[in-house]
C-alpha cells in the first residue's frame, strides 16, 4: 500500500495538530511581524518556499488582508531536481507528504486554498512572482547551499523595500549549507539581520533598525520569552526564545544573558552530556 492509498489522517483541530517544524517562538514572531506590517500599512503578498503539510502556511494564510495572496511552493509528491535533494526528500518527507494531505490540512482552517506551485523552488527564478510584490517570504525548502542561495535571491526580488525574510534552519547541525547561504547574504548581499530564534533567522533589506526597535518594544520577557541582544559586524540582532520565567528577576539590563531556574540549571549540569544534549534537543523541538 502506498501513502496515497492510506486512509486520510483525521482533520486537524488546531494548526499544532498538523505535523511540521513550526514552533511557538516562530509562530509568535510571524504573527507579530505580519500584524505590525498590517498596522503600518505595509501591504503585499506572502510567499512560502517549503510548505510540507501546511503547519506554517496555515498561520500565514490567516494574516492575509483583502487583495493579498499567499503563494506556496513545494515539491510535495513530485520528483526532486537533483540527487542530493532527492536524498533529503527521501530521508525527511517522502513517507508522509502529499499535495492532497497539505490541501486537506489547509482547508481545515481556511475557506480556499492558496496559490500552490508544485515544483522545485528553482522554478520561481523565471520571475513568476512579480518583483516587489511580497511583504513576507518564508524560506523553508531545500537545505542545500546552492538551492538556498537561489531561494534567497528569489525572496529578495519578490520583497517590497521593508519586507521581511524568514529563513529556517540557519544554524542546525544538519544544515551547514543553509548557514553558509544565510550569512553570505548578510556579508555579501546586504541582508540585515533583525531577530534570531533557535530555528529561524529574520532579516530585511529595508530598515532593520526600526524593525528591531519595535520588536524590543513588545514585552516578550513579560510573556515568558528569553530575549538577548548581540552585535554582529555592526548589526544589532535580537535573540528570542521561549523559556520559562526566571526564578528571580535578572539584575542585568534588558537583553542581557538570562538566569536559568535553579532546578533546571542543576538538572542540565548533573545529567550526562548525551542526556543533556538530548534534553536540549527535545526542548528546542518543543519550542522551549
Ligand atoms: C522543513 S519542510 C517545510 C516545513 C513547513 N514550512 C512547516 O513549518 O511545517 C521542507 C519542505 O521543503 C520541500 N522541498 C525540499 N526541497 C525542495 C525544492 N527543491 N523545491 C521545493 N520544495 C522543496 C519538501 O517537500 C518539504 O515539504
Amino acid at each position: 500500500m502506498t501513502s496515497a492509498d492510506a486512509a486520510p489522517a483525521p482533520a486537524p483541530r488546531t494548526p499544532d495538530d498538523v505535523p511540521g517544524w513550526f514552533w511557538k517562538t516562530d509562530q509568535q514572531v510571524f504573527g507579530w511581524l505580519l500584524d505590525r506590517q498590517s498596522a503600518a500599512g505595509t501591504g503585499g503578498d506572502i510567499l512560502e518556499l517549503g510548505t510540507y503539510l501546511g503547519r506554517s502556511a496555515i498561520l500565514l494564510g490567516s494574516h492575509l488582508r483583502p487583495g493579498e495572496t499567499l503563494t506556496v511552493c513545494d515539491l510535495f509528491d513530485s520528483d526532486a531536481p537533483d540527487d542530493d535533494n532527492s536524498a533529503e526528500m527521501a530521508m525527511s518527507y517522502r513517507g508522509s507528504l502529499t499535495r492532497r494531505a497539505f490541501e486537506a490540512n489547509y482547508l481545515a482552517f481556511h475557506g480556499r486554498l492558496p496559490t500552490v506551485i508544485q515544483a522545485p523552488t528553482s522554478a520561481l527564478a523565471d520571475g513568476r512572482i512579480p518583483a516587489g510584490s511580497c511583504r513576507f517570504v518564508h524560506v523553508d525548502a531545500s537545505h542545500l547551499y546552492e538551492h538556498v542561495v537561489d531561494d534567497i535571491r528569489v525572496a529578495r526580488a519578490a520583497l517590497v523595500p521593508d519586507g521581511v525574510i524568514a529563513l529556517d534552519d540557519y544554524r542546525a547541525e544538519h544544515t551547514p549549507g543553509v548557514a553558509a547561504a544565510v550569512w553570505e547574504a548578510v556579508f555579501e548581499h546586504g541582508l540585515r539581520p533583525v531577530c534570531l530564534t533557535p530555528d529561524k533567522f529574520y532579516g530585511t533589506w529595508g530598515d532593520a533598525g526600526a524593525l528591531g526597535q519595535e520588536l524590543c518594544a513588545r514585552d516578550w520577557r513579560g510573556e515568558g520569552f528569553r530575549m538577548d541582544q548581540d552585535t554582529i559586524a555592526h548589526h544589532t540582532v535580537h535573540r528570542l526564545a521561549w523559556d520559562e520565567p526566571p526564578a528571580f528577576a535578572p539584575e542585568s539590563p534588558r537583553c542581557a544573558t538570562p538566569h536559568r531556574s535553579v532546578p533546571r540549571r542543576l538538572a542540565l549540569d548533573l545529567l550526562p552530556p548525551i542526556a543533556t544534549r538530548a534534553l536540549r534537543r527535545v526542548r528546542r523541538h518543543l519550542g522551549r
